[in-house]
């Protein structure tokens, strides 16, 4: 079953559409998503079988077909028709999947899923109130949401080193002209980590763990140029996170 909203193209939640395929084909082999992102989300959901999970900003699937294939019956939701499009050939039609702004109310009932899972998603958006509270709202007591955002310092650090000064406290936009080798036109979201856990204890969550873990074992010698000259093979770059509904 698909039903679609279809967004009118000019809203940020389409802005993936015009790179769909490039970013789909980087995803699927790159260290940041299939070594670092994947396997951390992976770890964090656990046995999922039997589970009702819907994946907040799914793109083109990935993580979609990780449910499946642990047993989960999966639901995705994207803003970009073209996203959805490839992920619907790589789910078949037997999976749920809705094109929807985030910025606007989740189309399902109160309590649906068992998990919720948001990956590299919510810093496209700049209010983070209304989409975790409708978050919230779809999450069956006793339910997680699984998160991974861009890490805030990574992404001061990355300003100041290109020489912008950059309050680190504000709540700022950060335009990407370039994304998996395409033209992009694309709008982050940067905000402090102060200012994340605050929006979500005010909209009804408690973190249940933070972490700031390594890449896959494989990414070492997937890419070792990367990793040749560390000592220890993390890097900064994504937080992950579980959260709770509060009470
Ligand atoms: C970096 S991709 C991550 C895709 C996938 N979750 C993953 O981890 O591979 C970000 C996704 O967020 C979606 N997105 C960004 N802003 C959105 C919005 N306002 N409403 C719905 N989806 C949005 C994009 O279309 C894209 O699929």
């Amino acid at each position: 079953m698909e039903t679609s909203t279809p967004p009118d193209g000019s809203g940020r939640a389409a802005a993936y559409d015009p790179i769909a395929e490039a970013y789909a084909a980087e995803n699927a082999t790159s260290l940041l998503n299939e070594y670092y992102n994947r396997p951390a989300i992976r770890d964090l959901l656990g046995d999922v079988s039997g589970k009702h999970v819907l994946d907040v900003g799914c793109g083109s699937g990935p993580t979609l077909v990780d449910l499946i294939k642990g047993g989960a019956t999966a639901v995705g939701i994207d803003g970009s028709k073209a996203l959805i499009d490839i992920a619907r050939d790589r789910v078949g039609s037997a999976t749920e999947l809705y094109v929807a702004d985030l910025a606007e109310s989740l189309p399902f009932d109160d309590s649906t899923f068992d998990d919720v899972v948001c990956s590299l998603t919510l810093h496209y958006l700049e209010d983070w109130h209304s989409p975790l509270t409708e978050i919230r709202r779809v999450l069956k007591p006793g339910g997680r949401l699984i998160l991974s955002v861009e890490h805030p310092l990574v992404m001061w650090f990355t300003a100041l080193q290109a020489g912008n000064t950059t309050n680190y406290f504000a709540t700022r936009p950060r335009h990407v002209t370039d994304m998996a080798g395409q033209d992009a036109d694309l709008t982050f979201w940067d905000r402090s980590l102060s200012t994340m856990f605050k929006t979500f204890f005010d909209t009804g969550f408690r973190v249940t763990h933070l972490d700031e873990p390594g890449p896959a074992p494989e990414a070492l010698e997937r890419f070792p140029e990367f990793f040749e000259d560390k000592d220890d093979p993390r890097f900064l770059a994504f937080l992950f996170l579980v959260l709770v509904p509060a009470a």
